[in-house]
C-alpha cells in the first residue's frame, strides 16, 4: 500500500519533497513510526531502480518529564512563590513548604524565587511573597516549545533549557523522492532465477530479471578456528623450534603404568597411583610388554637398588606394572623417548625434545582445575650438564615470552634430584604463582635405560591452560573447555604474540 501512494504520488506530481505529507487512505505517514515504514518502502523500490531518495533530518526540541511538569505547573521558584502568603501575614518555615510542595520542588525553587526577589523572609524568619504577580519566563518558554518545537529566546535560552534538562532534541526522518530509470506505476516481481519450468513453458522470453548485484556482501564464511589453547600451544612450539628442540609425538593418551610410573622410578606404593589419582582403564586388559631385559633392570632397581642406590626395598608387581590408565603427565612420553635415545643404533646422542599434549588426573573441577589438562613438556639429555643449564633455559624460556622475573624453589619428584618449581611474578595478582615443575633425572631412572654414565637429563613440565587464561583474561576454565566453551569466542580470540624484546 505505501509502495502505491508512492508511486502514484509520484507519478502524478513527479517528485515528493517531504515524505511526511504522504498518506494511505486516510491514515497519515508523518510520525516517526510512519517514516519507518515508508524507508523500507523505499528500499525495496530503491533494489528495483524503481525511485531514488535523500534523507532528510531535522532536530526537534521536546521536553522532558521535569519540563513537562513545569509546562503544567510552573517553574519550582513559581510555585513556591504561589504557595506563600501575602507580606504582612505570618510566613511559611521551609518545613511548612516542604509538606506542601515536597522537597525537590522547594530546594530549587526556594532559592531561585529568593534570588530573583519573588519572595522574602519575614521578621520571624518565615517566607512571604514579595513580588506581586511574577513572570513565570521558564514555563513560558517550555510552553511555547511544547506547542511549536522552537522559542522566541532562541539559541541561548535552549542550551540553557537543555542544561537543566528540562528540554532534549530528537531526531525526525524524512525523505524526499523521485523517479528512478525503472520507474513505473505498478512493482512488478522480477524473476531471480532462470529455472527449468521458465525454459519448457517458453515464459523466459517476457520476463524481467532482477540485476545481479556485485556490490553485495557475501555471507561470512564459516571456517575452523584454532581454539585458544591452540593459539598459545602454537607460540610455544615456535619458542622451543627456535631454541633448537625437536617435538616428541605425544598423540597417545593411554599409558601402561610402566611408562607412566615404574620406569620413572616412582614407586608402585607411591600416593599418586592410587584410583583417587589415576584413572585407570577396564579394557583393554593388558598392553604390550616392554622390552624384557629393561623390564628386568627397573624391577632390580626399585626392589634392590643399583647404580649406586639401595631401591626401595619393597615388593614390585608385575601386574601393577601392566595396568593401562590415560596418562598423568606427558613425562611418560619423554621417558619413553630417552628409552628410545639410549638404545638407538649408533648409541646415545645428545638431543633436546619438547611436546605440548594432554594429560588426566581424577581431580574434582572448580574454576581453575579440570579432570584434564595440557603440559608443555622438555627434556634435555647431554654430558655433563648440571641445574644451572636448568636455570639458564627457564630464564631463556620464559625471557622469551616477555617474562623476566623467575623464583626458583626446591621441590620434591620421585623420578628428579634436584627438583625445583618455579615461579613468577604475577602483576595483575601482585603475587609469586607456580608456573611449573622440573628437576635433573635421577640416576635410578636413566641408567636402567642403558643411557652412558655422564648423561645428565634436565626435564620440566608446565601447565599450557595457565598462560591461555593469563594472556585471554579468562577467569573460569570450564569456559575454555568442556561443554559451555563459548564458541563464539573462540573464533573471535586473536592469535597469541608474547612480547618479546626487540
Ligand atoms: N611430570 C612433572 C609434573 O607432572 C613435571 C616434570 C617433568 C618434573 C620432568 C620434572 C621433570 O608436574
Amino acid at each position: 500500500e505505501v509502495q502505491t501512494a508512492i508511486l502514484t504520488t509520484l507519478d502524478a506530481s513527479g517528485t515528493i519533497d517531504d515524505s511526511r505529507k504522504l498518506t494511505v487512505g486516510t491514515t497519515s505517514l508523518g510520525s516517526p513510526e510512519g517514516q519507518a515504514v515508508v524507508k523500507a518502502a523505499l528500499d525495496s523500490l530503491l533494489s528495483k531502480e524503481m525511485v531514488e531518495y535523500t534523507q532528510i533530518t531535522n532536530n526537534l526540541w521536546v521536553l522532558t518529564k521535569e519540563g513537562n511538569e513545569i509546562a503544567d505547573t510552573g517553574s519550582h521558584e513559581y510555585r513556591v512563590w504561589a504557595a506563600l502568603p501575602e507580606a504582612g501575614q505570618p510566613g511559611l518555615s521551609v518545613k511548612d513548604l516542604t509538606a506542601a510542595l515536597g522537597a525537590d520542588t522547594v530546594k530549587v525553587g526556594q532559592g531561585r524565587a529568593f534570588k530573583s526577589k519573588w519572595i522574602a523572609k519575614d521578621a520571624t524568619g518565615g517566607f512571604v511573597k514579595a513580588a506581586t504577580e511574577p513572570v513565570d519566563a521558564t514555563a513560558g518558554a517550555l510552553r511555547e516549545i511544547k506547542s511549536t518545537g522552537l522559542t522566541s529566546g532562541g539559541e541561548a535560552e535552549l542550551k540553557e533549557l537543555q542544561k537543566r534538562k528540562l528540554v532534549q532534541t530528537r531526531k525526525l526522518i524524512h525523505y524526499s523522492i523521485k523517479k528512478g530509470p525503472q520507474f513505473a506505476t505498478e512493482v512488478k516481481t522480477l524473476e531471480t532465477d532462470l529455472t527449468v519450468e521458465m525454459l519448457a513453458s517458453g515464459s523466459w522470453e517476457n520476463a524481467e530479471f532482477k540485476q545481479y548485484n556485485f556490490a553485495a556482501k557475501g555471507e561470512p564464511t564459516d571456517g575452523g578456528a584454532l581454539h585458544p589453547l591452540l593459539k598459545v600451544r602454537e607460540e610455544f612450539r615456535q619458542i622451543f623450534f627456535d631454541m633448537g628442540f625437536t617435538e616428541m609425538p605425544a598423540n597417545r593418551f593411554v599409558e601402561t603404568a610402566f611408562w607412566n610410573f615404574d620406569a620413572m622410578f616412582v614407586p608402585q606404593q607411591h600416593p599418586a597411583r592410587e584410583l583417587q589419582d589415576t584413572f585407570y582403564l577396564k579394557s583393554p586388559a593388558s598392553a604390550p610388554e616392554p622390552p624384557a631385559d629393561y623390564y628386568e633392570r627397573v624391577r632390580k632397581t626399585h626392589e634392590v637398588g643399583g647404580y649406586g642406590s639401595i631401591g626401595y626395598r619393597a615388593p614390585f608387581s608385575r601386574e601393577e606394572s601392566g595396568k593401562l590408565l590415560l596418562r598423568t603427565h606427558t613425562t611418560a612420553v619423554s621417558t619413553a623417548m630417552l628409552y628410545e635415545l639410549a638404545n638407538q643404533p649408533g648409541g646415545f646422542k645428545p638431543a633436546k625434545l619438547f611436546s605440548i599434549d594432554r594429560v588426566f588426573r581424577n581431580e574434582a573441577t572448580d574454576a581453575t582445575h579440570l579432570a584434564e589438562f595440557h603440559q608443555v613438556e622438555g627434556v634435555v639429555a647431554d654430558y655433563d650438564i648440571t641445574l644451572g643449564h636448568l636455570i639458564g633455559f627457564m630464564e631463556e624460556f620464559f625471557g622469551r615470552m616477555g617474562n623476566k622475573t623467575l623464583r626458583f624453589k626446591p621441590a620434591y619428584n620421585p623420578y628428579t634430584e634436584p627438583s625445583m618449581e618455579i615461579f613468577s611474578w604475577h602483576e595483575g595478582l601482585g603475587k609469586w604463582i607456580e608456573i611449573g615443575n622440573s628437576g635433573v633425572f635421577r640416576p635410578e631412572m636413566l641408567e636402567p635405560m642403558g643411557l652412558p654414565k655422564g648423561v645428565r637429563v634436565l626435564g620440566w613440565g608446565f601447565s599450557l591452560e595457565r598462560p591461555t587464561m593469563i594472556k585471554y583474561k579468562i577467569q573460569d576454565i570450564r569456559t575454555l573447555v568442556g561443554h559451555k566453551t563459548d564458541l563464539g569466542a573462540v573464533k573471535t580470540r586473536p592469535a597469541v604474540r608474547f612480547e618479546k624484546d626487540d
